[in-house]
């Protein structure tokens, strides 16, 4: 079974790839090195959004399952880059859709917890969204492409992703953290944001589950730990020893020139628990998991 996976050199996708290796022949298509060069993951270097060249590379792979990891996935770059952020996001997914579409393909799209407005909190798969900025628009719209084109096909709501980055590097907060905290110095937390943030060692596992069962729909993969980002930076920074004074508390929405954030958008993973053999776990679990993974 072939697995093709986008956004290879990001930072879901290497665990993607770290739970997919041996069971799957895996084909990752990026845009910088290949990450990784072990017989039985192939390496494809193309921009997503040459149509040719994708639809092409799609026919000569001929996948059995896509994982699209690939996004603009900087809200602030996309609120000021809209009109990429809408060709990357949307009609980049709208192509891999129609690709899927035609081939019988699964396609599980990776959307996000901020499609959501961040009043209600605790959000189930039923709940309608209502994007605040631009990033989640797109996301909202990539959502329902994906949705309409296959029964098959899942999005998957990523929480706030917290871990160490398994293969390449993309943008992991906990590497940046650690780093920062190494040297000393401060980091602001918003204290107004509430996530259920989902470790990327248990979302790598849950992605790749998903790509080879037979769930299709909207799914909440998030952890069982609801938390505020401040909160959370604390108790990451205390885990590892360093000063807690470091980790200061902001509140991103009072910050100019920022996008608008959802505060509260915490999301209920009773499905994810009920639908995948993959636990969803704490944030005190994940830390653990992220820290002492070996692929
Ligand atoms: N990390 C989180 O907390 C989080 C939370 C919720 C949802 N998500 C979603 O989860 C997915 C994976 O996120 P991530 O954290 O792994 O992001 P990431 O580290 O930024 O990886 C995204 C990858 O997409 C690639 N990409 C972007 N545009 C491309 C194009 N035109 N052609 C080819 N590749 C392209 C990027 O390549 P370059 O490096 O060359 O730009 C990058 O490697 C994204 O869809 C994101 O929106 C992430």
């Amino acid at each position: 079974m072939k697995l093709l996976i986008t956004g290879f050199n990001g930072f879901v996708a290497g665990s993607v790839i770290a739970h997919a290796k041996g069971n799957w022949e895996i084909h990752g298509i990026g845009r910088s090195e290949n990450p990784i060069d072990e017989p039985g993951i192939y390496y494809h270097n193309l921009d997503l959004q040459d149509v040719q060249g994708l639809s092409s590379l799609f026919n000569e792979i001929s996948p059995d399952a896509v994982i699209h990891a690939a996004a603009m996935a900087n809200i602030d770059v996309c609120q000021v880059n809209q009109e990429m952020a809408e060709r990357v996001n949307v009609g980049v997914t709208k192509m891999i859709a129609r690709l899927c579409s035609e081939h019988d393909v699964k396609m599980v799209f990776c959307s996000t917890d901020t499609i959501f407005d961040g009043i209600k909190g605790d959000y189930v798969e039923t709940d309608l969204p209502h994007p605040l900025n631009f990033y989640a628009e797109t996301k909202v719209k990539g959502e329902q492409i994906v949705l309409a084109a296959s029964p098959i096909n899942v999005v998957a709501r990523l929480a706030l992703v917290m871990g160490l980055p398994v293969i390449g590097k993309g943008n992991s907060f906990l590497a940046d953290m650690i780093a920062k905290l190494g040297k000393g110095i401060e980091i602001p937390f918003p204290a107004n944001e509430t996530r259920t943030p989902v470790d990327v060692i248990t979302l790598g596992s849950s992605l790749v589950e998903l790509a080879g069962n037979q769930f299709g729909g909207i799914i909440h993969l998030s952890g069982n730990t609801k938390i505020n980002r401040y909160q959370m930076g604390l108790e990451i920074a205390s885990a590892l020893g360093y000063p807690i004074n470091l980790i200061l508390s902001i509140d991103s929405n009072a910050m100019p020139g920022r996008a608008p954030r959802a505060n509260d958008a915490s999301m209920d993973n009773s499905l994810a628990k009920k639908v995948l053999t993959t636990p969803m776990r704490t944030l005190a679990e994940g830390l653990n998991l992220t820290l002492n993974f070996k692929i």
